[in-house]
């Protein structure tokens, strides 16, 4: 039975960010790892949206260069690095039913954002 779903959308403004896996079914206490990675030079920051079933999103937390920073009550873990062609994952452990979501990333310079929510059309998502 999927119990669980996790959307990464896969679009965005941007073909030079990439996300995977689209979609992921999961079961209540597994753990899911999303991996983003961009390919526009001197950008180094990636920050990580959730978007919940009511729409609402949340800034889960940011990476630059290789230095995680999470929001409050946050408990997922970056990893990796957000410099151009890295690999940035976020990864949540022990998922419940309100991880059930659309997560994405978008890769940043200061406030300049590719991939901003606007832009994101999610897809699959349950
Ligand atoms: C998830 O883990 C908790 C703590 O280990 C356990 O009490 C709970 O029954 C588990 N839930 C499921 C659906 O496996
Ligand atoms: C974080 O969680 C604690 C305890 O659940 C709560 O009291 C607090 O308001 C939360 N903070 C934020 C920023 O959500
Ligand atoms: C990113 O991760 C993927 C999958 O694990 C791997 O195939 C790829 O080589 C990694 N890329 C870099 C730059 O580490």
């Amino acid at each position: 039975m999927v119990f669980f779903a996790v959307s990464f959308t896969g679009v965005s403004l941007s073909d030079q960010v990439h996300q995977t896996p689209a979609n992921m079914y999961k079961n209540p206490n597994e753990t899911a790892t999303l991996r983003c990675l961009h390919t526009i030079s001197s950008y180094n920051r990636f920050l990580w949206y959730k978007q919940s079933q009511g729409g609402q999103l949340q800034l889960l937390g940011y990476m630059w260069g290789s230095r995680p920073t999470l929001e409050a009550n946050v408990s997922a873990t970056l990893d990796g690095n957000a410099d151009e062609n890295k690999n940035c994952t976020l990864t949540i452990e022990k998922l419940q039913q309100d991880s059930s979501a659309v997560y994405f990333c978008a890769a940043s310079l200061h406030s300049v954002i590719y991939g901003s929510c606007s832009a994101q059309k999610p897809h699959h998502h349950i």
